[in-house]
């Protein structure tokens, strides 16, 4: 099994402070984490729920990928995060099953990790998001010895 488990699923919003007001008042859910992916032209917020979180994006300028999907779709599951051990190795292999890609090769996202997208026409209609967390990896690392 090349997936360890869901990293995260990814929210397209108008306002990120509103989708976290609304996500502390009907669940309880807090920020673990925000940070601006200038790259990417979001500002993210990441709500933990046990070991993957709620991953809350809005756009930061006009062409970005998210602007785009909200101007096209409206707010709503904009993609959904799986977490792998080695986001280069699995590229490469579901790339030799002719599976299409949007990164050829891993690039950093948030919280240090590497990541890399699969296209949607080759993904079930949803957009896939590969995800290596070096914490888990380190932490695996220690309890394998
Ligand atoms: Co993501």
């Amino acid at each position: 099994m090349r997936l360890q488990r869901i990293d995260h699923v990814g929210y397209a919003v108008e306002d990120i402070d509103e989708a976290i007001a609304y996500h502390r008042r009907l669940y309880g859910a807090s920020v673990s984490h925000r940070e601006e992916i200038p790259r990417d032209g979001v500002r993210e917020a990441l709500l933990a729920v046990g070991e993957s979180y709620i991953q809350l994006l809005e756009p930061t300028r006009d062409d970005s990928p998210v602007a785009r999907f909200l101007a096209r779709r409206g707010p709503g599951v904009h993609h959904v995060g799986y977490g792998v051990a080695d986001v280069a190795g699995t590229l490469a292999d579901l790339r030799d099953m002719g599976v299409r890609v949007v990164d050829d090769t891993p690039r950093h996202g948030s919280r240090s990790c590497l990541v890399a997208f699969l296209h949607p026409k080759s993904a079930m209609g949803v957009l896939v998001e590969l995800v290596e967390d070096p914490s888990l990896t380190a932490e695996g690392a220690l309890r394998n010895g």
